[in-house]
């Protein structure tokens, strides 16, 4: 293949869009990730479902015909109705959301800082909770910054199966101190032999994320396991599962919203967005998320990736 037609095959395969390219047959010759995950009946060398073409299913069809070598061709757009709005929406309700909640410790901060030019205060203590202010937003940064990586197509598949103990391993290590602290007691359960296509850096999020809230939020007295099992066919279960506080069984599906706080009143820390961006990941790497638990008996986080290729 000559420059131009990788370079041509690149910009259509990596695009954002649904896009295909088509013969004159209507046989599929080329189409981007985002068209084979959304739309169902993309298969090279195959026609392309009659109603797409027809703005069946929902889709509108954007066509751009061209020649090639006295051949004609076609680029088509597959949108969904409604997408770009909803994307855009989502985008701007997104940035809505971060505003508001840097608002808050911001706030709070001033407050402190105002506090501390009275006469008589304890400056300390005030220190003390404005660095925690400073390290609330901090998080939530840091957050908004991965999460975008992430959708601007930051890599979460591995080229190859990597070991998953060593990654689980070095993640509770890091948060051994922490959870000394919070009286959590943190445990492994992972056969070395588990493998997955995962990047070790995005399986380190994932388990730093569930070990972080049992820390957070289990209480003290508490134990925390993170485990990886092999289930049928080869697919592996990563889960983190406590015995603390848990939540309420109608927050379980909304878990892994972006925001969305079980407890916000109760503790002021947590950006909510971990869970968030521990689905994310999930997805991307062609796996599923799933809660169970209830106020009182702890709560399960389960990871389902499918068997490593
Ligand atoms: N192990 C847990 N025990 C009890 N509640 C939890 C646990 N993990 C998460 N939660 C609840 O789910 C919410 C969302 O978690 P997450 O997305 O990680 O956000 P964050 O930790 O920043 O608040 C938390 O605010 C908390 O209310
Ligand atoms: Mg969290």
């Amino acid at each position: 293949m000559d420059v131009e037609a990788i370079r041509g095959r690149t910009l259509v395969e990596e695009s954002r869009e649904a896009v295909v390219v088509l013969d004159d047959d209507d046989r599929v010759l080329m189409a981007s990730r985002r068209a084979r995950q959304s739309v169902d009946g993309i298969r090279d060398g195959e026609p392309l479902p009659s109603d797409l073409l027809t703005g069946g299913l929902g889709v509108i069809p954007l066509v751009f015909p061209y020649e090639v070598d006295g051949r004609r061709e076609r680029l088509v757009y597959l949108s969904r109705e409604g997408d770009l709005a909803a994307y855009e929406e989502l985008r701007s309700g997104f940035t809505a959301a971060v505003s508001h909640e840097l608002r808050t410790p911001l706030a709070r901060l001033l407050t402190l800082l105002e506090t501390a030019t009275l006469p008589g205060e304890d400056v300390n203590e005030l220190v003390e909770q404005a660095t925690n202010e400073v390290e609330q937003i901090t998080e939530l940064i840091d957050e908004v910054l991965f999460l975008s990586e992430l959708e601007s197509g930051a890599r979460v598949v591995a080229l190859g199966a990597e070991p998953v103990r060593p990654v689980l391993e070095q993640a509770l290590a890091e948060l051994e101190e922490r959870a000394d602290r919070a009286g959590v007691e943190l445990r492994l359960v992972c056969d070395p032999a588990i493998e997955l296509t995962i990047r070790p850096r995005m399986l380190r999020v994932v388990a730093r994320n569930l070990a972080e809230n049992a820390i957070r939020y289990a209480g003290p007295g508490t134990a925390f396991t993170l485990s990886a099992r092999r289930g049928p066919d080869g697919s592996v279960v990563v889960a983190g599962s406590d015995d603390g506080k848990g939540v309420e069984q109608s927050a379980l599906p909304r878990l892994f919203e972006r925001f969305y706080r079980a407890d916000r009143a109760r503790s002021s820390r947590g950006t909510g967005l971990g869970l968030a961006i521990v689905k994310h990941i999930v997805t991307q790497a062609g796996g599923t998320v799933e809660a169970s638990g209830g106020r009182g008996s702890g709560l399960e986080i389960r990871c389902l990736f499918p068997a490593p290729s």
